[in-house]
């Protein structure tokens, strides 16, 4: 959803506003600017919590990468595909302020979401999910090489390098563009896995637009080098990879392996020992804790002490799932839907806290 409105804003960007970017360059680098900040600020003041409809998916745009990705991926079909083609002719002029823009916009994006992956990246790497944790390396990775990609597209820079140089210093926006593909998957796994299917969808389309880009580029790379020949193979293999990438992408969502296994039921005791436990389960993005106190043998109190999940699925599943275990005095309650893997977890770590209570 957010990948395809992503893509729709930036067609209108690129395509009725070109003139516009082209003529006011430094005008278009301060409205980005100013997004990104206001991204920033409705973050940490809590704003984002209270938005809904058309205002958080307008947020969302902007805090999940998406015309930032958007941007990009524009540049990076620019430049594959052929001379004479409409599209090239329409978006190599502004090449340069599309990757500044998309650049600064990315700005917003990396604080909100780094102030707590890369809290948990630096601190307690261990609590995270093996994928959560390649996505914050994969970002650290994707920002050190953005970094001199973005200082050299500046037109004043550009004409003080050496044109080699800067030549050279541009062919890393493939590493970046394959590090931005490696970061999306890794994200969305435990969603496709659990059958999500915004994270399904979000796996699809990305895999399409990437292998896509890879054959046109790599087309473009055989064509300049005389090897026309090479073209069909380039295309053939690119299509075998994409039909078995998306053939392995729902299988994987496919019901038989999202469906949960038989939970197997889960007997407790008629009354636990008071005292106040603590007990863990692995969240969506990895390692939540809870606090559980028992007063009289039964549950009084279940708080989430600490978890990487994203809002607003961790405060559903905290509430609906925590709360209800506190009111019925049983572990036995449903899942949040929507926040599912989040919910099990909770569950999982009073469970985990209750076994403590059993035994003292
Ligand atoms: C140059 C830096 C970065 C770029 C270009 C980038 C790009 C993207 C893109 C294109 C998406 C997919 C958006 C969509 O749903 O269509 C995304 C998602 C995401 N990125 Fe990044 N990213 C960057 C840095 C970071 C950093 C530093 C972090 C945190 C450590 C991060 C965490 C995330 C998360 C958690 C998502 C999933 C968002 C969601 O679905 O709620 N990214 N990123």
């Amino acid at each position: 959803m957010v990948l395809l409105i992503s893509l729709a804003l930036a067609a209108i960007l690129v395509f009725p506003g070109r003139e516009f970017i082209r003529k006011r360059q430094g005008l278009c680098y301060w409205a980005c600017c100013a997004v990104s900040a206001g991204v920033i600020a409705c973050v940490f003041s809590g704003i984002s919590q209270s938005l809904t409809g058309v205002a958080q998916t307008l947020l969302n745009v902007f805090l999940q990468g998406g015309l930032a990705g958007a941007l990009f991926i524009f540049v990076m079909y620019a430049g594959a595909m052929p001379d004479r083609s409409a599209f090239r002719r329409a978006v190599m002029p502004i090449r340069g302020p599309l990757s500044i823009m998309a650049s600064i916009l990315t700005l917003g994006h990396n604080v909100a979401y780094g102030r707590t992956y890369f809290a948990y990246l630096f601190t307690r790497a261990s609590s995270l999910r093996w994928n959560v944790l390649l996505a914050a390396i994969c970002s650290l990775v994707m920002i050190a090489v953005m970094l001199p990609l973005f200082v050299t597209s500046f037109l004043r820079v550009r004409r003080r390098m050496k044109p080699r140089a800067w030549k050279r210093l541009q062919r890393l926006a493939y590493l970046f563009y394959a590090l931005m593909y490696v970061h999306v998957l890794l994200l969305n796994t435990t969603g496709a896995r659990e059958g999500k299917w915004t994270a399904v969808l979000n796996v699809a389309l990305y895999s399409l637009l990437f292998l896509v880009y890879a054959s046109l580029r790599l087309s473009r790379t055989a064509q300049k080098g005389g090897r026309e020949g090479w073209t069909d193979w380039i295309q053939l293999a690119c299509s075998a990879l994409m039909i078995g990438a998306l053939v392995a992408i729902f299988q994987l969502a496919s019901p038989t392996a999202a469906a949960p296994e038989a939970d197997a039921a889960y007997a407790e005791p008629a009354a636990w020992t008071d005292g106040k436990y603590k007990g863990e389960g692995v969240g969506y993005n990895g390692r939540l804790t809870v606090s559980v106190v028992i007063r009289d043998g039964a549950i009084s109190k279940a708080v989430c002490t600490g978890s990487v999940d994203d809002e607003p699925y961790l405060t559903d599943a905290v509430e609906g799932v925590l709360g209800a275990i506190v009111e019925k005095n049983t572990t036995n309650v449903d899942a949040v839907s929507g926040a599912t893997t989040t919910s099990d977890a909770l569950i999982a770590a009073v469970r985990d806290a209750l076994a403590k209570a059993v035994g003292e």
